[in-house]
């Protein structure tokens, strides 16, 4: 099963912004041998926990979300994952933070958390392409363990 990216911007559904940052983690993705594929849906608790939903049911073994993780009043995305997660792994969003304020002060206004329904790891980034690409690199070394885990295989 695939995994998903998951852009989540109002301005990339109605068409008034080109997507770079959902991209961006597809390829990124797929550079460490997880292939993904690409949906768009508009910023909203509704909408974005639609899609999670979605992909929890086909049991996607993870996906990364792209956008909606600030202060502004449409950036819902923290509480759309918070509304389907399980179980919480606040260590990934510690370490996307601790990172991102290496970069920028404006990393604290992410909200983003990440966190486990069923068999389905979620992760929640910032929405411009150069933050992707900055977290990405944060969070690739731990998929291979972290999917491995979820799938069931304990060996290690
Ligand atoms: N984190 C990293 N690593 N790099 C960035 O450029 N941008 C910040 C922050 N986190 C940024 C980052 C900015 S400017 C904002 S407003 C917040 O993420 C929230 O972004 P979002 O609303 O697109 O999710």
């Amino acid at each position: 099963m695939r995994s998903l990216v998951l852009t989540v911007s109002d301005r990339v559904s109605a068409g008034t912004a080109i997507d770079t940052a959902g991209p961006a983690a597809v390829e990124l993705l797929a550079a460490a041998g997880i292939e993904a594929e690409l949906r768009v849906v508009p910023d909203g608790i509704e909408s974005v926990s639609a899609a999670l939903r979605d992909a929890i049911v086909i049991r996607r073994p993870l996906v990364v979300t792209a956008g909606g993780t600030g202060v502004s009043e449409r950036d819902l995305t923290p509480e759309a994952t918070r509304s389907v997660i399980e179980r919480e792994v606040p260590g990934i969003a510690e370490a996307i933070r601790a990172m991102s304020l290496e970069k920028t002060p404006h990393a604290m206004l992410s909200r983003g958390i990440a966190g486990i329904k069923r068999s389905t790891l979620i992760i929640n980034l910032p929405g411009s392409e150069r933050a992707v690409r900055e977290c990405m690199d944060v969070v690739v070394p731990v998929l291979p363990h972290a999917l491995a885990l979820l799938a069931g295989n304990t060996d290690h």
